[in-house]
């Protein structure tokens, strides 16, 4: 019996160990979001985060999750668009979408560790992650666009945290959150 924490819950799965993790998602747990492309590791499809780190699930046993979080394309965003998620909506990524769940699942590794990357970081970062339609152009373009709206989405958060109006009124001095 394997657990671990997906997706934010909790999840347990009769399998053998030596199961890859990508069947364990897609046919034990019907979460087809993560494709099956190479199953070699070599075209980045099927990329989940195992504790917050970009894998490989077609080359991740069942057994080495034990205990582990995960997030796949299902859990990301459960509470409204990511920045990497509307920049490759404002950008148009995507032409077929196969290999989109997995650019994403990279993407969001990236700038989780290197909020602002340079063109050659993401080149090493993204590598990994073949797309058949040539979309790399607009990936590229999209990770920057992420760390924009990543910046502007703290900043906003900042300036609810330090409300003028709070201090006028007192609430800051008083230390009451409303
Ligand atoms: S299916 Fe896993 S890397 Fe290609
Ligand atoms: S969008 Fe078609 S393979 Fe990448």
């Amino acid at each position: 019996m394997i657990e671990f924490v997906l997706n934010g819950e909790n999840v347990r799965v009769d399998v053998e160990d030596d199961t890859p993790l990508l069947w364990l998602l897609r046919e034990n747990l019907k979460l087809t979001g993560t494709k099956f492309g190479c199953g070699k590791g070599l075209c980045g499809a099927c990329t989940v985060h195992v504790g917050g780190v970009a894998v490989r699930s077609c080359q991740t046993t069942a057994g080495s999750v034990q205990g582990q979080t995960i997030t796949t394309i299902e859990g990301v965003g459960k509470n409204g668009l990511t920045p990497v998620q509307q920049a490759w909506v404002e950008g148009n990524v995507p032409q077929c979408g196969y290999c989109q769940s997995g650019q994403i699942m990279s993407a969001s590794a990236l700038l989780a560790h290197t909020p602002h990357p340079s063109d050659d970081e993401i080149t090493a970062a993204m590598n990994g992650n073949l797309c058949r339609c040539g979309c790399y152009n607009r990936i590229r373009a999209a990770i920057h666009r992420a760390a924009e709206l990543s910046d502007a989405q703290s900043s906003k958060v900042a300036v609810r945290m330090f409300d003028p109006n709070a201090l006028l009124s007192g609430s800051v001095l008083t230390g009451s959150v409303s």
